[in-house]
């Protein structure tokens, strides 16, 4: 693992962005520029996973991984109050609530397919995979990652085997990754900056580490790698690329750049940073601990939201610093930042003499 990323052209990974923004093309684009992308396997089939993975392939060969959620514990909250709630903006967008109902995301059976198509990196969020699933995947070839808030969860993500591990401040855009989110804190867990996350994750393991949250600019990227990371993962800054699938309501947007980010469990009942739009105002305060019942139940209320175009009740997840992102092709973004990362190097170098 430390190989396949210290051999990067441009140490810049593609996040994962479950819900459209990711797809084959941008994975491609930017291993092509010399980075690498991820896949984003969360919400989808398995069959509609294969072919992303078939697709990716094609153009990307074998520089891509591919990422899922862990199923947590099913939460025994009552999800009913929520739904009665929300009974006045589903009407508003002439739908039903969704059913409050818990899933694992069919986890088992997109597991077995990664196991099939030895992808060459599987990343894990939302809690770390049983040691007997990390091996399934080693003994297939595959390199295994997992998303980490705090040391102790990269204490339990080393010891049920990862080969690397994804670090992610609270700056960052989308879902925490929290493995148990704690219903008495608004996000979830402790709140860690990424580079105080770095330092407390590095004194507890020597694996490699990838950064994530509000990395936006080379420099960023440069920062990172000088506090120890291997690579730099971006989410929101490869939003508005050509190439991701995000939806025009949503680039819109984030290109107004008018909003303020905070974490909210209103739209999946997980904590994650989007865009302050109506809906997350008007629910954060009441929407419990309860993934994926509360992502069920907003489901028709978000997709209908995004057929009208409204921003105002769909997730428009975004990392603190999503100002700074732009439109641009995947591979010029690669090249900007790996510029603006030996630039910034080199001025550091300068400095310190
Ligand atoms: C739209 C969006 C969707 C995301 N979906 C996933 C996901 O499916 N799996 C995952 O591990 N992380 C996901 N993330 C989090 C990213 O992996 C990463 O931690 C985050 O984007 C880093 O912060 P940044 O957005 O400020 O760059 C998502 C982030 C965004 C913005």
């Amino acid at each position: 693992m430390r190989a396949m990323f210290e051999s990067l052209r441009v140490p810049v990974v593609a996040a994962p962005m479950a819900g459209g923004p990711s797809t084959p093309e941008l994975v491609a684009a930017v291993a092509r520029a010399g980075g690498f992308g991820f896949l984003a396997g969360g919400y989808l089939t398995a069959a509609t996973l294969s072919d992303q993975i078939h697709k990716t392939r094609e153009t990307a060969g074998e520089t891509f991984g591919v990422n899922l959620f862990v199923p947590g514990v099913r939460s025994m909250v009552n999800v009913t109050p929520y739904i009665e709630r929300l009974r006045g903006d589903a009407e508003r967008y002439g739908v039903e609530p969704g059913p409050g109902r818990w899933d694992d995301d069919g986890y088992a059976a997109k597991l077995d397919l990664l196991v099939d198509e030895r992808v060459p990196i599987v990343s894990f969020t939302f809690g770390t995979p049983v040691a007997s699933d990390v091996e399934r995947l080693h003994e297939v070839g595959t390199r295994v990652s997992v998303t980490v808030t705090t040391p102790a969860e990269a204490r339990e993500a080393a010891a049920a085997g990862a080969d690397m591990l994804c670090v992610q401040g609270f700056e960052a855009g989308g879902h925490r990754g929290v493995f148990d989110d704690d219903p008495t804190q608004d996000a979830g867990g402790a709140l860690l900056g990424l580079l105080a996350a770095l330092r407390l994750v590095r004194a507890e393991t020597d694996l490699p580490l990838v950064a994530a949250g509000g990395l936006v600019h080379g420099a960023d990227v440069a920062a990172v790698l000088t506090a120890g990371a291997v690579a730099a993962q971006l989410g929101t800054a490869f939003l508005r690329a050509e190439e991701a699938g995000t939806n025009a309501t949503y680039r819109a947007a984030l290109d107004a750049a008018g909003r303020d980010t905070a974490i909210t469990r209103a739209f999946s009942g997980r904590p994650a940073r989007g865009l302050e739009n109506r809906f997350l105002r008007e629910n954060s305060a009441n929407a419990p601990a309860s993934y994926p019942q509360l992502n069920n139940i907003t489901k028709p209320i978000r997709a209908a939201a995004t057929a009208e175009g409204d921003p105002e009740a769909m997730s428009l997840w975004a990392g603190q610093t999503y100002t700074h992102a732009r439109t641009a092709p995947a591979a010029t973004l690669v090249d900007e930042l790996a510029a603006q990362a030996r630039e910034a190097l080199a001025a550091t170098s300068r400095r310190l003499g």
